[in-house]
């Protein structure tokens, strides 16, 4: 396990670098990410390179004990390249994006791809061989490459002719006599680009175009993984990865990776902040396997505007939550907070006048503790018997018909987590396609787009005796995003044993659902009204036209049971189901850990670490394991721990 900044030597003079690197080590830091935007510096004329600056800068971080992952630059193409080549992006008006900011390329421009190539061959030959370089990471947060150029326009059709074969089968998949689309030729397909101001395309193509913009991105990154293999096998390749962003699917970027990494800002700015754990336990979904934390917040976060200010402990107790959910490494951004450029404001560990401050000595003593117990967690990962299921495809299908408030892809998969968690139950986040036969419940988000294959392995994980939660708009289209005809649930209407009747999309409306056992929850959302077709109601909505109808169904079908929620309730009705659930299944609820503390088990073959996390600025109270040791932290009395504002404890049970 192991500690790291984001460095960036060539923001600062060369005399400050020897200081940087001293008080890096000083602090127990042994790893830097370097060079990602620096194509301007290492390529400063077309094919004229220079290694010059890095390799005096790489040598002072070796000579520190620091060793390096590099960045291959390729987020920020030089001016130079943008001058000589029109490379910009389009966007959905076809109008190009310009200079001055970052990302300005598109990713399937064969002049893109082939300076790439080059720049990332230079590199990689200069470095195979350098003692400090341990690795790479591709470019920078790859997106999807949704890009409405002519160059993507044709690679898009030439993709769909692949796919499709015929013209004939592609207008026929998605019913392109809708409106009057049906294709003569291929060069008359559109990208999903403004047409008329405010309707929308056939969705079929949109769906497609995002397949499409996301294996783009999986196509220009496999370049250069590609090329790091060949020249650098003893490498490491990986990606920083955004939590919860959805634009590319990143089973399928990460599949060329050795492992995940992923960039954290809990408290910042972007999407994923307040959802640390739920994006955390994400990410090591995508490979199935822990990851690292490429960018781990430092400080205030923001670039026009700011955030607040991390309070005492924050830093130290959101790196180690990185930690107990699967990080092998937290590499904080970044090391000073830069003088000039849109990120002035985004701080590092260092202020702007770089002074080893409060934050510095925090981030000093989680080095120290990492470093210490490394050898003791080393080789420990999370495992758990809950998984809720992901798939990039339902959310994109979502995102071109949201249908109603409430139906978004994450608003879904919170719900069900949040409430998971705060029974004490440690949770996965999983494609489809991974073995889940290890896990007692499986919970499906509404899987919207539901193919054949899909059907057949929910089918085996029930009939293999586990325990399954439908939502709504379950199996309503195929993989092209066309409705079924069968009623609904579609192919997995026997498996659920019911049919629905009827529904209602009831938006930011409120219905209530009563439950057999009599208590009541409000709903809201979407309301299918189920017909039991071999299932039992064990929910009956209560007012409106669906009063007393079924509203949540079980059905025990081979072995296993399926839950069929025809509605989105209020978080107590999942504590309250749930809780039940999971006591029919046999998964084990922590108990007394409040919400606001983040407890996770890593194990290894031999002993158990609880990982427990107060993410609360007051004291609090958690329990542990009777005869658990102590690792970090206060010392159980009798079980229960008591801990400080930000405070963390590691335990240990063997076994
Ligand atoms: C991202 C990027 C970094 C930097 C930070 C802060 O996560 O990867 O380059 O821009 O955000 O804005
Ligand atoms: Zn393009």
């Amino acid at each position: 396990m192991r500690v790291g900044v984001d460095y960036y030597p060539e923001h600062w003079d060369e005399d400050l670098w020897e200081p940087h690197a001293r008080l890096m080590r000083e602090a127990g830091i042994t790893l830097a990410r370097l060079a990602e935007f620096s194509w301007c510096r290492l390529e400063p004329r077309d094919g004229i390179y220079d290694f010059e600056w890095l390799d005096r800068a790489l040598e002072v971080l070796h000579r520190h004990g620091i060793q390096v992952i590099l960045g291959t630059p390729t987020a920020t193409p030089p001016a130079w390249l943008h001058e000589r080549y029109d490379i910009y992006p389009r966007d959905s008006r076809r109008y190009p994006l310009g200079f001055g900011t970052r990302l300005q390329r598109c990713l399937n421009h064969p002049v893109m791809r082939r300076y790439s190539r080059r720049i990332t061959e230079a590199m990689v030959s200069h470095y195979a061989n350098h003692p400090a370089v341990i690795g790479w990471q591709t470019d920078n947060e790859f997106e999807a490459n949704l890009c409405y150029c002519e160059v993507c326009a044709d690679l898009f059709r030439q993709w769909l002719q692949r796919k499709y074969g015929t013209l004939e089968h592609l207008n026929k998949a998605w019913g392109t006599i809708f409106w009057s689309q049906e294709y003569t030729s291929w060069s008359q397909i559109p990208l999903p680009w403004v047409a008329r101001c405010g309707e929308e395309h056939n969705p079929s193509l949109r769906l497609e175009y995002r397949r499409f913009a996301s294996e783009s991105t999986v196509s220009f990154q496999r370049e250069q993984v590609e090329i790091i293999r060949r020249l650098a096998p003893h490498h490491f390749v990986t990606h920083n990865l955004m939590g919860l962003h959805d634009s590319v699917d990143y089973f399928a970027l990460a599949h060329d990776l050795d492992f995940v990494s992923w960039d954290n800002y809990p408290g910042g700015s972007w999407t994923n902040a307040g959802h640390a754990e739920l994006a955390h336990d994400v990410m090591r979904g995508v490979k199935g396997k822990n990851f690292w934390v490429m960018e781990q917040q430092s400080g205030i976060t923001g670039w026009g505007s700011v955030s607040r200010r991390p309070a005492p402990g924050q830093i130290r107790a959101w790196a180690w939550q990185s930690i107990a959910h699967g990080a092998d490494a937290v590499v904080f951004f970044r090391w000073r907070s830069c003088l000039y450029g849109t990120e002035q404001y985004w701080h590092g560990i260092l202020n702007h006048d770089g002074v080893a401050r409060r934050r510095y000595r925090e981030i000093a003593r989680f080095a120290e503790e990492v470093n210490r117990l490394s050898a003791e967690l080393d080789g420990t990962t999370l495992r758990h018997q809950v998984a809720i299921l992901h798939s990039y495809e339902q959310n994109w299908a979502l995102q071109i018909q949201p249908q109603v408030n409430g139906l978004r892809w994450w608003q879904q998969v919170s719900r069900y987590y949040y409430s998971l968690r705060g029974l004490g139950v440690g949770v996965d986040i999983v494609p489809i396609g991974a073995d889940l036969s290890h896990y007692r419940l499986i919970i499906a988000p509404s899987w919207y787009l539901m193919t054949e294959s899909d059907a057949e392995r929910l089918t085996q994980f029930v009939e293999g005796g586990g325990t399954l939660v439908l939502s709504p708009r379950t199996g309503v289209k195929n993989e092209l995003n066309v409705c079924r005809t069968e009623p609904l649930p579609a192919l997995v209407r026997h498996l659920a044993g019911v049919e629905v009747d009827d529904y209602d999309p009831l938006g930011d409306e409120v219905n209530h659902v009563r439950l057999n056992t009599g208590e009541e929850f409000a709903c809201s959302v979407w309301a299918d009204a189920l017909l039991l077709q071999g299932a039992e109601a064990i929910a009956t909505y209560t007012h409106s036209i669906f009063s007393g109808e079924p509203a949540i169904a079980r059905h025990q079908v081979g072995g296993g049971t399926v839950y069929t929620f025809g509605t989105y309730g209020e978080p107590e009705l999942y504590d309250t189901l749930f809780a039940r659930i999971l006591d029919d299944v046999g998964v084990q609820q922590m108990a007394g850990i409040p919400r606001d503390v983040d407890a996770q088990w890593r194990v290894k073959d031999g002993a158990r670490y609880l990982i427990v996390v107060n993410l609360a600025n007051e004291e609090r109270t958690a329990l542990v394991p009777a005869g658990a040791s102590v690792v970090l932290g206060s010392v159980s009395d009798g079980g229960a721990v008591r801990l400080p504002p930000y405070d963390v404890g590691i335990y240990r049970v063997e076994g």
